[in-house]
């Protein structure tokens, strides 16, 4: 594999751990870290051995946004030709789950990567924000979209409009975007455990549950619930719905085959 300038990457039996490494701009997301992450993530997503991703930062920082010396000077003309920032959806394109585990600074982009994971959980010192106002810009990738969805209009637009009001990790919690908090030292192993668990089901049906969530955010809630009872009635098309119902009716553990 090509050598990587600003990630990490690790596995762990069925689990990736990829964390964002570049500690002197506390992984300010510039567009080479970026195509990196796209690029890992893909490989992973490819990876049969993998079955679920953990993606991370340093302990003083998730990530701070998008990288502002970098993109000071550029132009609309250019941002609209090249679809600045259009490359960031490719990671809302992985069919496996992927747990953000987010440690200190969460802001702008770093926020936003955060909330294209499928699930958060946070460091009890993380610090979840969008100051790009206070830079007289707006949230590019999903700051204004997913953070309502996540916390409601009301802490979205306090957020988003003030540029300074930021969210803890315990205020995050009890909002909603985050799942659980735990202390800092102990939060990647914590992702990576519940990783684990969900890459011990099988993949082919974790990754129909991560469709069907997703659809919830696409589609009016009947036809949410279509596509929902269609892939149900699918899943008996698997090899592991069989085992699954089987070992629960002989009352052994299941061992799926992905499949
Ligand atoms: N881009 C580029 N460099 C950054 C950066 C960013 N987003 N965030 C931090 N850095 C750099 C700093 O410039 C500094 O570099 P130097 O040592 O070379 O000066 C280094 O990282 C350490 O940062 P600080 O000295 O500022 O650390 P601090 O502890 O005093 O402050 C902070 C931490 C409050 C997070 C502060 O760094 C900060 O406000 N960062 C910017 C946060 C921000 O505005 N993010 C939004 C970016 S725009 C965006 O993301 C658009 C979008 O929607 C996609």
């Amino acid at each position: 594999s090509p050598k990587l300038e600003y990630l990490l990457t690790e596995t762990r039996g069925r689990v990736a751990i990829v964390t964002l490494h570049r500690p002197k701009a506390l992984n300010a997301l510039c567009s080479e870290l970026f195509y990196e992450l796209n690029q890992v993530m893909k490989d992973y997503d490819n990876n049969k051995d993998i079955g679920a991703i953990v993606l991370t930062g340093s302990e003083r920082a998730f990530a701070a946004g998008a990288d502002i010396k970098q993109m000071k000077d550029r132009h609309f003309i250019e941002n609209y030709t090249e679809d600045f920032l259009g490359h960031w959806t490719q990671i809302t394109k992985v069919r496996k789950p992927i747990i953000a585990a987010v440690n200190g600074f969460a802001l702008g982009g770093g926020c936003e990567l955060a909330m294209m994971c499928d699930i958060i959980y946070a460091g009890d010192k993380a610090v979840f924000g969008q100051p790009e106002i206070k830079l007289g810009t707006i949230p590019g990738a999903g700051g204004t979209q997913r953070l309502v969805k996540a916390v409601g209009k009301s802490k979205a637009m306090e957020i988003c409009l003030t540029g300074s009001v930021n969210l803890s990790a315990e205020e995050a919690e009890r909002a909603g975007l985050v799942s659980r908090v735990f202390p800092a030292d102990v939060l990647v192993d914590e992702a990576v455990k519940t990783a684990e668990k969900i890459a011990n089901l099988s993949l082919p049906i974790v990754e129909m549950v991560k469709d069907s969530i997703n659809t919830s955010f696409e589609t009016p809630l009947s036809a949410g619930l279509n596509f929902e009872r269609r892939l149900f009635q699918a899943t008996f098309a698997s090899q592991d719905q069989k085992e699954g119902m089987a070992a629960f009716a002989e009352k052994r553990k299941a061992n799926f085959v992905h499949n």
